[in-house]
């Protein structure tokens, strides 16, 4: 669990009005931390139940120290809630954008909820304000917010828009937003600028001044890049499966190299979530629309589909015919630390098990509620143990903690073949087979490596 940062005391800071329009995983960590900074924030939601509920300090979604956060601000009377754009445009400097954008069918970005925010700004305007674009948004959407701002307000005000784009990730959303590797800010003015970073200083982190539209495209340009080492290293993995090496040893010996760096290079059963999935392929989208055919990104996107089908199959073949089988799954949120499902790989593979006639049930130490509804036909456990019972195979799709420390002798007693095959490769091979499983990892082709047979 993320370790909650104590608030500190001797931020020599300005500290300012802010309001953050959208309640999101983004929208409300930002809030949150800016109001424990010491910064007097407004969150506007147009959901009224979940406004209603943070009030009564019910979080919308699961997220490490959030709760203690967003607790401590409002009894400090630092953190509001409304429903109101009227009241969060009329009692702050700064106004952070930080509504969806969902993805459309075509794959570009829907920015329809940016725009109907910019518009209700433009109509509460009565006075100077910083309107700044924290969703993860294709470039010129900053001009665009700015055109549309002009032609909708009602008096002639001076406004400004800037671009700063947000790197946390979920799971560690806190300690990601409070202690950054940078913080990026796209301005056109010297005033935004100013209160930008007069707003971040007490983070102490590196801020790197640009324009908006490259602002826009840092954001961008980094989710894709995590994401096309995930599937580079994911594609080594099917290599070293045809040829008996090691992922892991592979990612240790390229990570050492500083030019490249270990983090990312975790091979397992394809990434999912929200915006990796999502953003890959609105970058892919509006780089099309600039004339551009960003191929290599398409590729990215294909080794991650192939990733998680080839997963399934993995698990199809080791047991010869899986129509009747039992599959225990270990992990459905698309990463530890979080109750998303979102494009999570658990879901695809469950799918695809479901469809050649298996019986699957899964444990996830979080998830269950969303699981509900992407999963139907899947029996939720109570603990890992419960997914073990009368399981054919164990697989692992999402790296829990506890998952790494399940006594093994148990889960072996209780499952009909000792089988687990781990899609994030968290396992000790060789201390798996030394207790009588057999074991299937992602490109750790050397051991278990007769997986085409049945010993
Ligand atoms: C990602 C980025 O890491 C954040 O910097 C960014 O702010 C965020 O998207 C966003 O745009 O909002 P997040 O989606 O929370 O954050 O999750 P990550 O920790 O990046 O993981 C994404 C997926 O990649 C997960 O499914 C994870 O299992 C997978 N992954 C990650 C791998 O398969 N291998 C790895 O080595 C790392």
């Amino acid at each position: 669990m993320a370790e909650l940062p104590k608030r500190s005391d001797d931020f020599r800071s300005v500290l300012m009005d802010v309001s953050v329009v959208g309640a999101g995983h983004v929208g409300l960590v930002t809030g949150a931390c800016f109001a424990d900074l010491g910064h007097s924030v407004v969150m506007m939601d147009n959901d009224a139940r979940r406004i209603a509920k943070l009030k009564r300090g019910i979080m919308p979604y699961y997220e490490p120290g959030l709760e203690e956060l967003v607790e401590r601000g409002v009894r400090e009377h630092r953190l509001h809630f409304t429903t109101s754009m009227k009241d969060a445009v009329a009692k702050s400097t700064i106004i952070f954008i930080a509504v969806g954008t969902p993805q459309k069918a075509s794959g570009e970005a829907d920015l329809a909820y940016v725009d109907t925010v910019a518009r209700a700004i433009a109509e509460h305007l009565d006075g100077y304000r910083l309107i700044v674009e924290k969703s993860t948004v294709p470039v010129q959407t900053g001009q665009w917010v700015a055109h549309t701002i002009k032609t909708y307000l009602k008096r002639k005000h001076v406004f400004d828009v800037a671009s700063n784009p947000e790197f946390l990730r979920e799971g560690t959303a806190i300690q990601d937003f409070m202690k950054p590797d940078r913080v990026v800010i796209g301005v056109q003015s010297v005033r935004a600028k100013r209160l930008l970073i007069e707003l971040y200083k007490p983070l102490g982190a590196p801020i790197v001044v640009t324009d908006m539209n490259s602002a826009e495209l840092i954001k961008h340009a980094s989710n894709s890049f995590l994401s096309m080492k995930i599937s580079f290293i994911n594609a080594v993995a099917q290599v070293c499966e045809r040829c008996g090496a090691d992922v892991e040893q592979v990612a240790a010996g390229m990570g050492l190299d500083p030019r490249i760096g270990r983090a990312f290079l975790n091979a397992g059963a394809g990434f999912g979530g929200f915006c990796f999935p999502k953003d890959l392929e609105a970058f892919i989208k509006i780089s099309e629309q600039l004339g551009y055919n960003f191929e290599l990104l398409k590729a990215v996107r294909n080794i991650n589909e192939e990733q998680k089908r080839s997963f399934a199959i993995k698990i199809q073949q080791a047991l010869w015919v899986v129509k009747h089988k039992t599959i225990g799954v270990l992990g459905l949120a698309f990463k530890p630390n979080t109750d998303d499902m979102r494009y999570a790989p658990a879901i695809d593979v469950i799918k695809y098990l479901q469809e050649e006639g298996a019986t699957v049930q899964a444990f996830d130490p979080q998830a269950h509620h969303e699981a509900t509804t992407l999963l139907p036909g899947v029996s939720l456990c109570r603990t890992a143990y419960d997914a073990a019972r009368g399981a054919d195979c164990l697989a692992v799709l999402t790296e829990w903690n506890e998952f790494k420390e399940l006594d093994f002798r148990r889960i072996k007693a209780l499952m009909r073949q000792p089988l687990i095959v781990d899609g994030r490769n968290i396992y000790d091979p060789q201390r798996l087979k030394s207790l009588g499983f057999r074991y299937l990892g992602v490109g750790r082709g050397r051991v278990g490596s007769g997986h085409r047979g049945p010993v």
